[in-house]
């Protein structure tokens, strides 16, 4: 439980130190930016107690609601619509379920369909929920699996071949085409559900007005300064999927931890960090509006975010148009809002748009909360080699190689689970 506050010595943040410190003496920094302290509310006053971290914790999340995330609408009239309840997957390894989450309560209303598996040889299982970014046909094989109807991008990307989609609809072909980064097989004999949904069915990810988004179901969010947006719509997806899992008696819905890679691991954090029924958290190559701090300048920078991507954030985002640090929060504040449950945040040295150093030295800066908080965090401050990972309740791990998911990262997320998510690992969720 929380510790005593007085044990915890309130340090004020030396931000170039820490930076300069994580990063090494080889890469020099921009000069000293200042970098908010999660234990110092915007007025100054200092978080002195749990109880005061909880008001702080709330406060950050409405500045980075306004000035980023944008609000989400309220989750009344949510209904579930299961359209298979006891599929056979994997030759009988587990069961498949696919429900339909009905966002505002009908049919002909937007929704998302969620795939979940369960493994039959675990009585109410913990369950890994990440958003895939193909269409949920795409994650394996299975012949099971309802192919989705909605708008999917095509052509060649460098990251997958989408010649089975033609006028942009997904057919038989589009099987499992992007099974090599959803081992789900192996998620399912370890001892995990594993259940996800298309991006697609909340936003297609394209500023064209034309394609339909969740985004545009909710127009009364639109005309506003911290309007509904595709990050924080797909987080919201997150937890409306949460929802759905917490009536499913195969499901252990108080250890369900949320998975993302790239934008949705951008997501992943935002519902992590708004939404404290996710019991882990998984940071997969999230970068810039993900765990990366914004204020060391260097990867992807807020201009790039706002000019490529200009429907993620809200429109009160477009005002630190390079102006990175003079967002009055920065991203090690997120990830705070996630202490003091597990987290693990996954670079590779090649993908140098998300800067490693700078989602490293954020999980530094959290953990600082998660040890005000009686917990520990990331246990050093300096940034490992590539190829090493750093374990613990905070964890971090740089890879080689570039911007995907390989199976060594599941295989390190897979070890961190069997820790702090699973019943009987040594983590507690006791928090
Ligand atoms: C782009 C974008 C990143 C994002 C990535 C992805 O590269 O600039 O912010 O993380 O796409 O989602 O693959």
């Amino acid at each position: 439980m929380f510790a005593a506050a007085e044990s915890i010595a309130p340090v004020a943040v030396s931000a170039a130190a820490v930076l300069q410190h994580a990063n090494g003496p080889a890469a020099p920094l921009p000069p000293s930016p200042t970098l908010p302290d999660p234990l110092i509310f915007r007025n100054g006053d200092r978080v002195r107690n749990p109880h005061d971290w909880r008001r702080r914790r709330l406060e950050i999340l409405a500045t980075a609601t306004a000035q980023m995330y944008g609000v989400a609408p309220s989750a009344r009239g949510l209904r579930f619509e299961v359209m298979e309840r006891d599929g056979d997957a994997f030759g009988g390894l587990a069961l498949r379920r696919q429900v339909k989450l009905l966002f505002k309560g009908s049919s002909d209303g937007p929704s998302a369909d969620l795939l979940l598996y369960v493994p039959r040889h675990v009585r109410r299982a913990p369950v890994i929920l990440g958003l895939n970014f193909w269409g949920n046909q795409t994650v394996c094989s299975d012949p099971g699996i309802r192919l989705s109807e909605r708008w999917v991008e095509s052509g060649r990307n460098p990251f997958i071949d989408l010649s089975c989609v033609v006028d942009h609809r997904a057919t038989e072909r589009c099987r499992g085409i992007d099974a090599r980064r959803w081992p789900v097989e192996n998620i399912l004999a370890r001892g995990y559900g594993f259940a996800t949904m298309y991006r697609g069915d909340i936003d297609p990810d394209v500023a064209d007005g034309r394609v339909p988004s969740l985004r545009n179901a909710y127009p009364e969010l639109q005309s506003r300064g911290d309007n509904f947006a595709a990050i924080g719509a797909w987080a919201w997806s997150l937890s409306r999927a949460l929802d759905y899992l917490e009536t499913d008696r195969a499901v252990n819905a108080s250890r369900v931890a949320v998975f993302g890679w790239s934008r949705l691991g951008k997501a992943a954090v935002w519902a992590g960090a708004s939404d404290p029924r996710f019991a882990a958290i998984i940071s997969h190559e999230s970068g810039a509006g993900g765990a990366k701090l914004f204020r060391r300048d260097v990867g992807e920078d807020i201009h790039r975010l706002n000019t490529h991507f200009p429907y993620w954030f809200c429109a009160n985002f477009k005002a630190y148009d390079g102006m990175d640090r003079e967002l009055p929060f920065d991203q090690h504040l997120i990830l705070s809002c996630i202490a003091p449950r597990p987290l693990y945040i996954g670079s590779a040295a090649g993908d140098t748009l998300s800067d490693p150093e700078g989602e490293f030295t954020s999980g530094v800066l959290a953990s600082r909360v998660y040890r005000f908080l009686g917990f520990d965090g990331l246990s050093t401050t300096t940034m490992p080699p590539v190829g090493r990972s750093i374990a613990g309740r905070v964890s971090y791990q740089i890879r080689p190689g570039g911007h995907d998911v390989l199976d060594y990262d599941w295989g390190k997320y897979l070890d961190f689970f069997d820790v702090w998510l699973k019943a009987g690992g040594h983590a507690a969720l006791e928090t």
